[in-house]
């Protein structure tokens, strides 16, 4: 079995690859489609970060590819359901950095709740301003967290141990974490919360989804952060509300326009607001993050070539699995068609292969059959299994 491994991943992704006997290939930087078809040829695992694309035209032209780690929370660099198609299993690291993220929000919320921007930007201006005005303690202040997903119920946690009332908001009905108060509506919300949070994901219908009602409907004085995405909130909106005083103070890390690259011009009119923090996009850029991803992405990959378990594959069926039971396992990927289950049952019955223990998942267009099967099995039942129709890909593991 070969890796390659591109655009500088951690070493933590080599190491327990290669414990499992796959041999590594590193590359630093990203590859263009030509180079990475070239590459590919006869590599089984693919990691990646955000730079380089799978296209539908790769994923054809490389056949031996089984899987693709996305070394990141996004995976808009993969063509998934082209890669579904060609059942090639994709993976990606959705909480690798929710605490990191987590992290910042908390860190943001002291410094704004003690105005810490105003202070260090007149101590920098050789201003001495020692007040107790318009400082607090987050201590017993209410959080209002809007999209209660990985980040935020996290987040109320973490806010929870620190003395806060924690209440949520989310579209979706979910489990209030230790105290935490789930609100009816974000207008409720909004009318409770000293500081309102966004971490809400990026679908999008949450395309200015925050604008000058929901800034309207906080309390006076009220603190705004966002760290979820940037096309969510009106920045104009948040202007006017923050030189209002309306608005007590924010903390930004995502814009609707973002610079593509380190050293880019940065414009937003957040800029020169007083008590407002902006960052570069920097809320999971931790190493503690890197490394976690380095190794929740590489052990799905190598859970999926010992196993063949797709946990939190991102577009093939899901079924998490251990070890073998038997002497070997049948991976079979397949059209979701009636009949398949039964198809690949009965030429195992002809091959007089005895099963030991079935699982099926499916997911849209795809279905997944994993059998785990005594001794016995010859090549001709596998080519068998692999000229049935609807047959997308089989993997036999012993
Ligand atoms: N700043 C950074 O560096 C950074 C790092 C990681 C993630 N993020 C962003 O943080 C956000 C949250 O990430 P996550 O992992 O917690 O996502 P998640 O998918 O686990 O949670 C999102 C939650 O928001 C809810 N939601 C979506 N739209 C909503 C709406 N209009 N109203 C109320 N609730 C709504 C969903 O039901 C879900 O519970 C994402 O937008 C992600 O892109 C930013």
């Amino acid at each position: 079995m070969r890796a390659l491994l591109l655009e500088n991943l951690h070493p933590q992704a080599t190491a327990i690859l290669e414990a499992s006997d796959v041999a590594v290939e590193n590359h630093g930087g990203a590859m263009d489609e030509d180079e990475l078809i070239e590459a590919l040829d006869g590599v089984e695992l693919l990691g990646i970060r955000s730079k380089t694309q799978l296209t539908e035209r790769v994923i054809a032209a490389s056949p031996s590819l089984c899987a693709v780690g996305a070394f990141s929370i996004g995976t808009n660099q993969i063509d998934l359901a082209a890669a579904a198609r060609r059942g090639i299993a994709a993976f990606n690291a959705p909480f690798s950095n929710t605490r990191s993220v987590v992290e910042m929000a908390i860190a943001e919320m002291v410094s704004l709740t003690r105005r810490l921007p105003v202070h260090n930007r007149l101590m920098h201006e050789g201003v001495w301003n020692k007040s107790a005005d318009g400082a607090h303690e987050i201590r017993t202040r209410t959080l209002g967290i809007v999209g209660y997903g990985n980040i935020g119920s996290q987040l109320s946690v973490v806010a929870e141990a620190l003395g806060m009332n924690v209440i949520f908001f989310d579209s979706a009905e979910k489990l209030a974490l230790g105290n935490a108060t789930r609100m009816p509506t974000l207008e409720s919300l909004l009318q409770a919360a000293d500081i309102v949070t966004l971490h809400v994901d990026g679908r999008a219908g949450n395309q200015g989804f925050f604008g000058r009602a929901q800034f309207e409907a906080m309390k006076p004085g009220a603190l705004f952060l966002n760290l979820s995405r940037g096309f969510i909130v009106d920045v104009e909106a948040l202007r006017e509300g923050l030189e209002s005083g309306a608005i007590g103070g924010a903390a930004i890390d995502v814009f609707p326009e973002e610079p593509k690259k380190k050293g880019d011009p940065f414009v937003s009119p957040l800029q020169n607001v007083p008590n407002v923090i902006l960052t570069p996009h920097i809320g999971g850029s931790t190493e503690e993050a890197q490394r976690d991803i380095g190794i929740f992405v590489s052990t799905r990959l190598r859970d999926y070539v010992e196993t063949g378990s797709t946990s939190l594959s991102v577009n093939l069926p899901n079924l998490q699995l251990a070890l073998p039971q038997g002497a070997h396992r049948i991976a079979h990927l397949h059209d979701n068609i009636p009949g398949v289950l039964a198809a690949v049952n009965r030429e195992l019955a002809e091959h007089d292969v005895n099963i030991e223990g079935q699982l099926l998942a499916t997911r849209g267009d795809l279905g997944y059959v994993v059998t785990d099967v005594a001794s016995g099995l010859t090549d001709d039942a596998v080519a068998a299994l692999g000229a049935m129709p609807g047959t997308v890909r089989l993997r036999v593991l012993s």
